[in-house]
């Protein structure tokens, strides 16, 4: 196990294949989801289900949905990218260009009005969701709403911390983590649910794939604001650290 500040420094995005034939043991999937099941949640509403796929010919039925970007996400996602490390290093916020296909880099490569056929062909070779043994989906109960939460924005929250628990947990055993929030739009959610049975009144908060890398790891820049980029002493306008 290891300390908490290492781990929480080692947490990091795999965007790289798995390694389908190295199973995660049962016995470290039940100190992931038990280290899930401790997170705080508003009004511990535990407003969480979790669907475990380990079933390699059904993580493939999930990876053939077709996961097009949505117009907004284009665009919304440009805003965020860094087109060089340096360029990353001084803005401190947001991910490298580099990790997503040239077809979404350029906002005008897909206009307003471009149908969507012809978008899920721009995308066709990129896979959102890359082999895996291990996936799992968070689906979540709107109607178990935190209670006065408007938009049950808590309840929200609350998935967040089982999210980050899972994490460091799979972190600390060494297993590499991936979180995808694709699976979560109408048409892949609704593919899902029909695949594997679940209640129409879930929806799907967010999905993983857990594993071990199938390759080396090649070091990608990760950036975090300074501490006194986002802190405020005593007044807004008053800085803690100097
Ligand atoms: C709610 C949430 C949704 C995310 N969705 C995706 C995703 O769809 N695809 C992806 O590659 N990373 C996704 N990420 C990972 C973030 O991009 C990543 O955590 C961030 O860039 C910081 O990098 P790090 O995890 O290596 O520290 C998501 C993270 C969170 C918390």
């Amino acid at each position: 196990m290891q300390a908490i500040n290492e781990l929480i420094r080692n947490r990091k995005s795999l965007r790289i294949p798995f390694d389908i034939n190295r199973k995660v043991s049962p016995e470290n999937i039940k100190q992931i989801l038990e280290a899930g099941s401790w997170a705080p949640t508003a009004h511990n509403m535990q407003n969480f289900e979790i669907l475990l796929i380990d079933d390699l010919a059904k993580i493939e039925e999930v990876r053939s949905i077709s996961l097009p970007p949505s117009q907004t996400f284009i665009q919304e996602n440009y805003l965020q990218l860094s087109f060089s490390e340096e360029d990353l290093r001084r803005k401190r916020t947001g991910v490298l260009a580099t990790m997503f296909p040239k077809s979404w880099l350029t906002p005008t490569l897909i206009p307003e009005n471009r149908q969507k056929e012809e978008a899920e062909q721009l995308t066709e070779n990129h896979h959102q969701l890359l082999p895996c043994p291990l996936l799992m989906i968070v689906l979540y109960n709107p109607s178990r709403r935190a209670p006065g939460s408007e938009g049950d924005f808590l309840g929200i929250i609350s998935i967040g911390c089982v999210l980050e628990n899972i994490w460091l947990m799979a972190t600390s055993l060494g297993i590499s983590m991936h979180v995808i929030s694709a699976l979560g739009n109408q048409i892949a959610e609704n593919k899902i649910k029909e695949m594997f049975a679940i209640p129409a009144y879930f929806k799907i908060a967010i999905a993983f794939r857990l594993g071990y890398p199938a390759g080396s790891i090649s070091d990608t820049l990760r950036v975090r604001r300074d501490l006194h980029d986002f802190t405020h002493h005593n007044n807004f306008k008053g800085n803690y650290f100097h």
